[in-house]
Order: C-alpha cells, then structure tokens, then sequence
C-alpha cells in the first residue's frame, strides 16, 4: 500500500480551512497520497453538500458516517471508525483542523496509534472551559506534532504551554484563503436579491453556541433583541440547525419572526454567505470564522460572547466582544451605523497563501 496522508473534516468551518490545504497537496503530493476523510458529523445538505459544492471540493475519499449524538456518542463514534481506518492505511501523519469533536476524536485516535498529528490553526485558545471547543483544542494541542498556526497569539499560547518552537509553523489563515479565493464570485451572485437588502442596508446574523442557544430564556431574549433591532434595519438570519432545533422546543415561531424584520432563512451556501458578509452594514455573530471572516472584509463586527479565542480580530481587525447580554446590542448596532466602527486591519499572513505554506509545512514534516 502506498504512503498516506490523512486530512480529517467534520463540521462545516473544517472545509473551508482544509480545501486550500489539500488542494495545494493535491497538487504537490511529495510521494504520498493526501485522503480526505469525512467524520460525517455535519452531513445535512445546507451544512455539507452546498459548502462542498461551493468550493468545488470533490467529495470526501473516505466516508466515516458518523452523525450527531451527544459529545460523548458522537466523539467515540468517530473514535471506532477512525481507529479501523488508521489500522488499515497506516498512515504517516493525520491531518486535523480547527476545534470540532472531529478534531478531537481523530487526533486520540492517531495519537494513540502513534501516527504524528498536524493541526491547522493550533494554539487558539478563548481560556473558557465551559466551551466544548475549548476541550477539543487543548487536548488536539496536547497531542500534536506539528502546529500550523494562524496568528501570532495562538504560537504565544503554544510556548507559555511548553510546546518547543521548532514544532510551530506559523502559516497563517486558511479560512481567510478560502475567502480570497471565492470572494469575486459570491459579489456576483445572487443572494442579496434573493432577500431583497442592498448593500449596507442591512445585517446579518448567525447564532450557534451552546452558551447563547441551549438556554430557552436566553435564546428568547436574544431573537427579541434581534426583532427590535429588524423592525429598523433588516437582518438576514440563516439558522443553524442546533439553532432551529433549540427555537422550536421553546415554542419561538420562525414565522412570528419572519413579520418582524427578520430573514429567517435555512443555513446558507457559502458563497451567499460570504456576499451578505461582504455586503452587510454590521454582523451579530457568535460563530469563530465569522469573526475572521468579517475582519478579513473590513465588515463590522458584533460578537455575542464574553470570550474568544480569535483576539486578533479584536487588536488588528473589526470585531468587538460585546459581551453576553444581548440587551447591549441595539445600542452598539446604532454605534456602527453612526459610523463609530473600528476600520481595522487584515492581520499578517491572511493573505490567500497559507494553505500553500501549510503544504510546505506538511511536506517538509514528511521529508
Ligand atoms: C459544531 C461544533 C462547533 C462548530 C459548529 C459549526 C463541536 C463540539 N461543535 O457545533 O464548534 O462551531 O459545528 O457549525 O464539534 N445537526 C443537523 N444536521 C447536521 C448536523 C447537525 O441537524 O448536518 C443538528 C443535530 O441535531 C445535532 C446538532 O445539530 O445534534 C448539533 O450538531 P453538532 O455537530 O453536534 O454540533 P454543532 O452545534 O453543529
Ligand atoms: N457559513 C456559511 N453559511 C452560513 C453561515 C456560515 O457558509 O449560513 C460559513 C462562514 O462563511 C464561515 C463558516 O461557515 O466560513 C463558519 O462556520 P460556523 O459558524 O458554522 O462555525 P465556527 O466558525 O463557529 O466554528
């Protein structure tokens, strides 16, 4: 059997940040064969499918079907089906991205085999334990033999936790590449006609943590806030499905929201998604890419949390942590629209080319 590499994906943020990565490797193979090995923990159309088809990514080389379940079943699911993989292809490094159970599961797996790990964007850290990510990254850290790394403060954590330097690659933003490279074609398409909002005149918001969605009076007070700043200025609101799923055991009607200046919508294609960022007056966001992605754009940005691991985008870009309660939010949307926004700068390395210093990385590794 030949020498294999492989790259793990899971959840929709891991193919944004892995296809530039593979694609380079694709390309350059340096004598082994690059697999892309899909967990199956994100899988319906909107979350999988669409994004895939978006970046033009061919399908997963290996499937492992995983599916959802709590921590504990989805984690050992993957678990079982990665270790029957890793036993058959041997593989000479495992490839993890991000801070999804994926990732986490995967990176026990190969590390237990003892096949080294790569991971692609190591060292983030928001010093919040109660996030699941936050488990999922320092325990993936803990293991990994090669860090890629996306920013200067993610190699400071790293070597205040120990990690010896000649292990970190600092290669920059993968997600930001995916971005560079879509971005012309997502303005040319056809989403802000769809929801019929032009260019700054509206916002857009997504919402997914467990910390601001698993709560039934906390999510109800967040979609109110929400209504009261649509009545004024609309937004566009793909729902995650964790989302939706939490909005119908509490009994919050979609439709309800629908008449008060919401665009309630099913999650978005990336490249729509990425056109309404672009476009938007102001985000509300709690997701991580979105954070990145928004600085990347010079789009203002509202994050609905008390932490994050992303502070880059707060030092040199145009997010702000406006903390969890969401009653701050209309004042500080009508700051933004008052022209009172960071401008904010692109960081260093988020240039549309770390996936091609990732590749060099991992084949330097390999060699
Ligand atoms: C996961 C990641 C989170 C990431 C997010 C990106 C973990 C712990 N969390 O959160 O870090 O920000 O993905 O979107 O890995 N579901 C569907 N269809 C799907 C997938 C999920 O309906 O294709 C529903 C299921 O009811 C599932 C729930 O969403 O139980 C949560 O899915 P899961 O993958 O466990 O976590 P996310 O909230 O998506
Ligand atoms: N995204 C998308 N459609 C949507 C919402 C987000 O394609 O409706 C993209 C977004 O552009 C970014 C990624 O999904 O590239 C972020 O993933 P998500 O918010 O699910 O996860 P997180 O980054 O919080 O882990």
């Amino acid at each position: 059997m030949s020498k294999c590499v492989l790259h793990v994906v899971g959840a929709r943020p891991n193919f944004m940040k892995m296809a530039p990565l593979v694609r380079n490797l694709w390309a350059s193979p340096g004598g082994y064969d690059h697999l892309l090995v899909h967990t199956g923990q994100h899988y319906d159309e909107h979350l999988n499918d669409s994004i895939f088809r978006d970046l033009g990514l061919k399908a997963p080389d290996i499937h492992l079907g995983s599916g959802s379940g709590t921590h504990a079943e989805q984690t050992s699911r993957i678990m079982l089906a990665f270790e029957k993989l890793v036993a058959e292809r041997a593989p000479s490094l495992v490839v993890v991205a991000g801070d999804v159970n994926s990732t986490l599961a995967c990176s026990v797996v190969a590390a237990k085999a003892n096949v080294p790990v790569a991971h692609l964007e190591a060292g983030l850290r928001s010093g919040d334990w109660t996030m699941p990510e936050e488990i999922n990254r320092i325990v993936t850290d803990r293991l990994t033999r090669l860090y890629l790394t996306p920013s200067p403060d993610a190699d400071e954590n790293l070597l205040r936790e120990g990690v010896d330097p000649a292990r970190i690659a600092r290669v920059g933003n993968c997600m930001i590449d995916s971005l560079v490279t879509h971005v012309s074609a997502a303005r040319s398409g056809g989403a802000l006609a769809r929801f019929g909002v032009e260019p700054r005149g509206f916002a857009l918001a997504t919402l997914h943590r467990p910390s601001n969605v698993d709560d039934p009076a906390r999510l109800q007070k967040l979609v109110d806030v929400l209504s009261n700043i649509g009545a004024r200025l609309p937004i566009v609101f793909p729902v995650h499905p964790r989302t939706r799923a939490r909005m119908q055991a509490a009994s919050i009607s979609l439709e309800a929201l629908a008449q008060r200046g919401l665009f309630v919508s099913e999650p978005l294609g990336y490249l729509d998604f990425l056109q309404l960022e672009d476009a938007a007056a102001v985000v509300m966001t709690d997701s991580g890419g979105v954070q990145e992605e928004t600085t990347a754009l010079g789009v203002p940005c509202l994050t609905v949390r008390d932490n994050t691991e992303r502070p880059i985008t707060i030092t040199d870009g145009t997010n702000k942590l406006v903390g969890s309660n969401p009653d701050v939010l209309p004042a500080e949307v009508a700051a933004v629209l008052a022209g009172q926004a960071r401008r904010g700068k692109v960081p260093d390395l988020w240039d549309g080319k770390a996936g091609q210093r990732a590749a060099d990385a991992i084949r330097s590794f390999l060699s």
